[in-house]
């Protein structure tokens, strides 16, 4: 996702030993419910779902009957139903055409079972794609969609496309004309990204870097228009500087994104990943614990006028 904190002159040794994590659609399910196990980031979505989503939900539709909503990399559908148990308290008799777009199998089975498991979710249709944000892009040009959403979302997953502001500027092409498009990212105000800026991020083909921050400069420079909103979050990383811990080594796989980090990165950049981290600018100690700031930006962009 967004820690890939490396160095410069570790560039070889990362295009040729190294991996990327979400090519394995195992180890990273793995690592991101263990990520999440460890985080508030869960928690302090459902707190911007409650207290500040209910309003902008409350502005889509334009008062129709049938709400068409999508989610792209929805993983495991959480924060999804979250969002409709709001979504549905602001248009009560409506329907909802709900279109999910997510490449991982294991995810959208996940997606499932917590439908099947959930109550009162009849009035949504979901349509479920089993593909990338950029598959499903380039099939809905193939074949000539026009059809416009009311609330599309994307949280957590602009990391893993190859132009994050592209893909943003397409789904936005997407709005109906009271829609929203919600963004969640890491935020590119918090002391982490400053550090990791000036140790020289470095992409790897599957993920980047990208921040709010980032898509924030994107949209200023096509005046669009959008609210923006801070979410502080943490992460308990102690495990993470326990030699040989099991779920350290697979938390540390989900924060720099490389698959077995700790089995395949060179010592120094390991040595170097390991002191980012706990660096006080990024964590804190408490109670014997190292606790990492991760704040997560929120982004609700309008459609273009
Ligand atoms: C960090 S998880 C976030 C899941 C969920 N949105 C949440 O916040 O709990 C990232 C999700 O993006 C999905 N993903 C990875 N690459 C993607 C891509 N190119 N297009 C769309 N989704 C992608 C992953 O499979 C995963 O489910």
């Amino acid at each position: 996702s967004w820690f890939i904190l490396t160095l410069s002159n570790y560039h070889l040794a990362m295009s040729y030993a190294m991996r990327s994590l979400v090519e394995d659609d195992n180890r990273y399910l793995k690592s991101f419910r263990l990520f999440l196990e460890c985080s508030s980031e869960h928690q302090c979505m459902q707190d911007f779902i409650h207290v500040i989503l209910p309003d902008i939900l409350a502005s889509i539709g334009e008062g129709k009957a049938n709400l068409n909503v999508m989610g792209v990399g929805s993983g495991a559908g959480e924060v999804d139903l979250e969002m409709f148990s709001e979504l549905r308290l602001k248009h009560l008799a409506v329907t909802v055409d709900n279109q999910v777009v997510e490449p991982s199998a294991q995810q959208l089975h996940l997606y499932k079972v917590l439908v099947s498991q959930k109550p009162n979710l009849d009035y949504i249709k979901f349509t479920w794609n089993k593909m990338t944000a950029t598959e499903f892009e380039k099939d809905w040009r193939e074949k000539n969609y026009t059809k416009k959403m009311d609330f599309i979302h994307m949280i957590q997953m602009l990391y893993y496309v190859k132009d994050p502001c592209a893909t943003v500027s397409f789904y936005q092409s997407l709005l109906d004309k009271k829609g929203k498009l919600l963004i969640i990212l890491v935020s590119g105000e918090d002391s982490w990204h400053t550090q990791n800026q000036k140790y020289c991020l470095c992409n790897t083909e599957s993920s980047h870097s990208v921040t709010t921050g980032d898509i924030k400069t994107y949209l200023d420079s096509k005046t669009v228009s959008y609210q923006s909103y801070e979410l502080p979050s943490q992460i308990d990383i102690t495990e993470c500087f326990t030699e040989g811990d099991q779920r350290g080594e697979l938390l540390l796989d989900f924060l720099t994104e490389v698959f077995n980090f700790s089995g395949t990165a060179p010592a120094g950049l390991k040595a170097r990943a390991l002191e980012l981290l706990r660096h006080p600018d990024c964590s804190k100690e408490v109670e014997g614990r190292v606790i990492f700031n991760n704040t997560l930006g929120v982004l609700v962009v309008d459609p273009l006028q």
